[in-house]
């Protein structure tokens, strides 16, 4: 992608989002409620950002927030956008640019994850180390704009180790039980075969998700420190006892791993 696009897009938000942002957020599936708690100056509907999609995805309000949460100036993506929805890599990028643009330094990414892990249970937090991207395709894929970063990034520690070690220690502080894992990134939309879980558990992966992988990356392409965390919403290890998936439960899971999010995430915002 060209920088042309995310300059159209900026242009688009001239004048419309005040002091410069500290930290971004994407929110996933069912856990848009985070933007409830914004002191909110400024609310952009995706459609009148030039060059962005507009978010169709369940659970998902598309607009950008910004504003102060927990002391901190916030730009927050309530409602991501998703491959599966016609999308492609680069309008991912697009939208993490922007964010980068309107001067962040750290993203905090959160999504609904299916557990791989048996040792998981719906409800918990996992914090993300690492990710194994199993889309087939890279945001970064095509001209690289030396500008916005490099041809080659680094991706060895995309999510930040020193935020991984204070989300650890503000989790136990806050009494906040904290797994820790690798999220598989997937297109979607079809859930994955039980085959394909298991063989996804097998390569090391503990969650499996149809998002963020793609602005993780563009993340580290553009210089965000990265710290993410999957809500796990149904067990999905593929074994003999693997029960039927919905969406309907998955959103109401994310909703309810979504609050000790929310507590987690107001603590830790201060410190990034
Ligand atoms: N698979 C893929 N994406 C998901 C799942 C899952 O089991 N649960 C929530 N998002």
């Amino acid at each position: 992608m060209s920088g042309e696009r995310l300059t159209a897009a900026m242009d688009a938000l001239a004048g419309r989002t005040g002091a410069p942002v500290e930290v971004a957020l994407i929110l996933g599936s069912g856990l848009g409620g985070l933007a409830d708690a914004v002191e909110v100056d400024a609310t952009i509907p995706y459609g009148e950002i030039r060059g962005l999609p507009v978010a169709t995805a369940p659970g998902h309000a598309g607009q950008l927030v910004i504003g102060r949460l927990a002391g901190r100036r916030v730009a927050l993506m309530q409602g991501r956008l998703h491959l599966y929805e016609g999308l492609t890599p680069a309008d991912i990028a697009l939208s993490v640019r922007i964010l980068r643009r309107l001067g962040a330094g750290a993203l905090v990414v959160t999504n609904a994850a299916g557990a791989l892990d048996p040792g998981f249970v719906p409800g918990d937090i996992m914090l993300i180390e690492d990710h194994l991207n199993l889309t087939g395709a890279n945001p970064l894929i095509g001209r690289n704009d030396p500008s916005i970063g490099l041809r080659f990034p680094d991706m060895s520690r995309a999510y930040d180790p020193a935020y991984r070690d204070l989300a650890r220690a503000v989790a136990a502080e806050a009494g906040i039980a904290l797994r820790t894992g690798i999220y598989a990134g997937v297109t979607g939309p079809s859930l994955e075969t039980s085959a394909e879980r298991r063989c996804m558990q097998a390569s090391g992966a503990q969650a499996v998700g149809m998002s963020t992988v793609h602005e993780v990356i563009a993340a580290v392409h553009c210089g965000l420190r990265v710290l993410a965390f999957s809500a796990i919403t149904n067990e999905a290890t593929g074994g003999p006892d693997q029960g039927e998936d919905t969406i309907e439960r998955v959103l109401e899971r994310a909703e309810q791993a979504g609050k000790t999010l929310g507590v987690l995430l107001e603590r830790l915002l201060p410190a990034l």
